[in-house]
């Protein structure tokens, strides 16, 4: 899901560094670094460079671990899904699965794209959809940046709970921390088909080639060229059939739900879960048969795996009925009180403490010289507002662009809403934030407002 949403192309860019400077110097969006500085994050120093876009907001969300807090809803919902495998799976009374939630969400790129077969030039990996720290470091984009760390330390069935960040467009679904769980389960021959000796996982090609010579591919769209179809097949059935149960678990037997095929770097073949909820589809996991390749590389060579990743939110918003996703960070007793010890299936419907007024400003604004509508960097620009408006701003729309007929300057105007979750804000307080925000996009990509 999440990976490949990065191909929906977006205004792109200004190439600024705007981002270096307030991580080191706070709010000033004026100027690049111009020299070698350093960031420093949970005690940690790292040196940064032309691909530091982190920005203090984004790092004042680090540690708040909304998915371990006791009264919030991303943690009820996190526990009935590790209930749910701890249940379904037990090996001599022990669960099977094994948890992580408390993994740093400070990863390298190694972590977050090499070990998962996501190729150089993914568009995952740009810096407008990446929160980096420096080229080789950055705020895990997903979970499953820690899937080959904890093969490798020889678990075989896991969940990797925890904070994922990126870059997006603002709205009442969007933010740029968010919650998934991530999982893998693997299998040897015997564990797979315990009652069938003559069935094996691996064709036979694969054992009379010598290891470093084989190369496994996918290139057939209903299993990756290492693995027997007997054995993808019961893998897919299992796995579907466990996502199945975990969505009835939440959801209800009832829960309208379909299957759709899918890409995955990390996994073939793939799919995504989709439920159906309010008159829509929605997206609610991605999830695979992992690639062979991963599993040799953290020292499994008798294995088949699948995994999975699933966005909390969404399923905590949907499963609440809670229409803003900023809600999951209200420290409200309003809020929160909803939500304090209740049993964790009961069926709880989130009802709005009040609701406070929108205040919607435009901003308008000609690009310079040389910049077109295409070559906008959005992703920085709603960084910016949201580094000076904060989680005031609900939602940030392109509501016109233009060309000059004569001068061929290009022009775009955007809607800002404000919101206070808490609060009704005055028009003349949504002014100031407004004004500050026109003063800092002038300086950080030299337009001019109309
Ligand atoms: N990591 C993927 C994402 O964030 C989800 C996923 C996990 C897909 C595991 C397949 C297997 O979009």
């Amino acid at each position: 899901m999440l990976l490949k949403r990065q191909y929906i192309t977006m205004l792109k860019l200004f190439n600024t560094n705007r981002l270096i400077t307030p991580v080191l110097n706070k709010c000033n969006h004026s100027t690049a670094a111009k020299s070698v500085t350093a960031v420093k994050i949970n005690g940690t120093e790292f040196i940064s460079d032309e691909y530091t876009n982190v920005t203090p907001k984004i790092m004042s969300y680090l540690g708040k671990n909304l998915h371990l807090r006791k009264d919030n809803p991303l943690s009820m919902v996190r526990q009935r899904i590790v209930q749910y495998f701890y249940k379904s799976f037990t090996h001599r009374g022990n669960p099977t699965f094994s948890v992580y939630d408390n993994l740093s969400p400070i990863v390298t790129t190694k972590q977050n794209f090499d070990d998962l077969l996501i190729p150089a030039d993914h568009p995952s990996r740009a810096k407008a959809d990446c929160y980096y720290i420096n080229k080789d470091t950055l705020f895990r984009a997903h979970m499953t940046a820690h899937q080959s760390e904890l093969l490798r330390s020889g678990l075989n069935n896991f969940l990797m709970i925890g904070d994922v960040y990126r870059r997006d467009e603002i709205d009442s679904t969007h933010f740029p921390v968010f919650h998934q769980v991530d999982a893998v389960r693997s299998q040897r021959r015997d564990e797979l088909f315990p009652n069938h000796p003559d069935l094996d996982i691996f064709e036979p090609t694969f054992y009379k080639q010598k290891p470093h010579l084989f190369t496994n591919t996918i290139l057939d769209p209903t299993k990756q060229s290492c693995y027997t179809l007997e054995a993808t097949k019961l893998m897919e059935v299992q796995l579907k059939n466990h996502l199945i149960g975990l969505v009835q678990a939440l959801f209800g037997k009832d829960i309208k739900y379909r299957w759709v095929d899918a890409y995955f770097p990390f996994t073939h073949p793939s799919w995504e879960l989709e439920i159906y909820y309010e008159n829509d589809w929605l997206e609610v996991l991605g999830c695979g048969i992992v690639r062979n390749e991963i599993l040799l590389n953290s020292g499994l060579n008798d294995t088949i795996a699948y995994a999975f990743g699933l966005g909390l939110e969404r399923l905590a918003m949907a499963l609440y009925k809670i229409p803003d996703i900023r809600l999951m960070w209200s420290e409200d007793s309003g809020f929160l009180s909803q939500f304090h010890n209740k049993d964790l299936n009961a069926k709880i419907t989130y009802k709005p403490v009040s609701v406070f007024p929108q205040c919607v400003n435009d901003i308008s604004f000609w690009l310079p010289d040389n910049f077109t509508i295409d070559t906008f960097m959005s992703n920085d620009f709603y960084d910016l507002v949201r580094d000076i408006g904060g989680d005031i701003i609900e939602q940030v729309k392109l509501k016109d662009k233009f060309v000059h007929p004569k001068t061929k300057k290009h022009s775009l105007c955007f809607s800002i809403v404000y919101r206070h979750l808490e609060r009704t804000l005055t028009q003349a307080e949504v002014n100031q934030i407004h004004k500050a925000i026109e003063t800092a996009i002038v300086t950080a990509f030299n337009v001019t407002i109309r």
